[in-house]
């Protein structure tokens, strides 16, 4: 490929001669939520691998993402632009630690959030997203002990808005815990009717000042259908390419962190790019694999929470 090449024309050609599906997430540059065919949250982009019918899958995400949808789909190629492109929260979790952490609580049903390797999948009894973590807690009866992991933000707020004692493993995401209390208190006193939508990844003192909190999906729809002019977003910037395309007459800006050289973008979503999406098509690499026991396992949970969430 040389400068003149139009990636845009190029992957839908590709697309169609290899009958596959480009699925991406919010937090994917502009350009490649724009040549997706799904742009979606995690529970979204779960339940469109689950049902697909592509011969290949390219997973315009990070890799527990790619990962799921593999488990999904064993026959299927499943490929990603950048292997590289991680999750600081799935790092937080090594299995081994996981493994002995849940060794020492007995008797607790394991709840893991699917920003998670595929070995903690294959730990856990039954995975959850942002968009349906209440849910899932809910199913569960209410004396049943649980371990939640690997987000303690999510975990923390989960417990707060279900009841629950849940025992929390300590990761976080490095991109929601960059949001700085006090910018985003001056920002508000600057745009006084602005709402502050926030991802349940954030920090409890930004959850606490949320006017509305949810997943990627969640946050858009509800940008979309509320009868505001402004607001604070405290996630990551992806998300606000579709929010101003859906919502073209309303103002969003990205919520500031707390050291002005930070930035809210995730370093492993923007690995990705449109130029690697479409040398992945084309050469069908990086392939996602995965070894047959270990995919079962981690099969169970994902099954479960898809389940509930029909
Ligand atoms: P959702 O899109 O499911 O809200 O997840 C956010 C996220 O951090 C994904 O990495
Ligand atoms: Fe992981 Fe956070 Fe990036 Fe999502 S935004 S992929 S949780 S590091």
């Amino acid at each position: 490929i040389d400068a003149t090449t139009d990636l845009f024309a190029e992957i839908e050609r590709l697309k169609k001669e290899k009958n596959a599906i480009v699925l991406a997430h919010y937090y994917q540059e502009p350009d490649i939520q724009d040549v997706a065919d799904y742009i979606g949250d995690s529970l979204g982009l779960a339940q469109k691998a689950a049902q697909t019918n592509a011969d290949m899958i390219v997973f315009a995400g990070v890799h527990f993402m790619a990962e799921t949808a593999k488990i999904l789909n064993p026959s299927k190629k499943v490929l990603l632009p950048d292997l590289k492109a991680g999750c600081s929260l799935a790092d937080s979790a090594p299995g081994p630690q996981f493994k002995a952490f849940k060794d020492k609580h007995p008797g607790h049903l394991v709840v893991s959030y699917i920003n998670c390797t595929a070995e903690i999948k294959a730990l856990s009894d039954i995975i959850c997203t942002s968009g349906n973590a209440e849910k899932i807690i809910e199913s569960i009866p209410e004396d049943q002990p649980i371990i939640f992991a690997p987000d303690k933000n999510l975990g923390a707020y989960l417990n707060k808005k279900t009841g629950r004692d849940m025992l929390l493993w300590n990761g976080a995401c490095m991109v929601h815990e960059i949001f700085s209390l006090e910018k985003i208190t001056k920002l508000k006193i600057r745009h006084p009717k602005a709402k502050l939508l926030a991802h349940p990844e954030c920090e409890e003192p930004i959850l606490r000042i949320a006017d509305y909190i949810g997943s990627t999906t969640q946050l858009l729809k509800f940008a979309v259908k509320d009868d505001s002019r402004e607001y604070i977003v405290a996630t990551e910037t992806g998300i606000l390419h579709q929010m101003q395309k859906d919502a073209p007459n309303k103002t969003f800006i990205p919520a500031p962190p707390n050291n002005s050289c930070a930035c809210n973008d995730c370093p492993h979503m923007k690995l990705n790019t449109l130029e690697k999406l479409y040398l992945c098509m084309e050469y069908e690499l990086p392939e996602i694999t995965m070894e047959e026991n270990l995919r079962l396992a981690a099969k169970k949970p994902i099954d479960r929470m898809l389940e509930i969430s029909k």
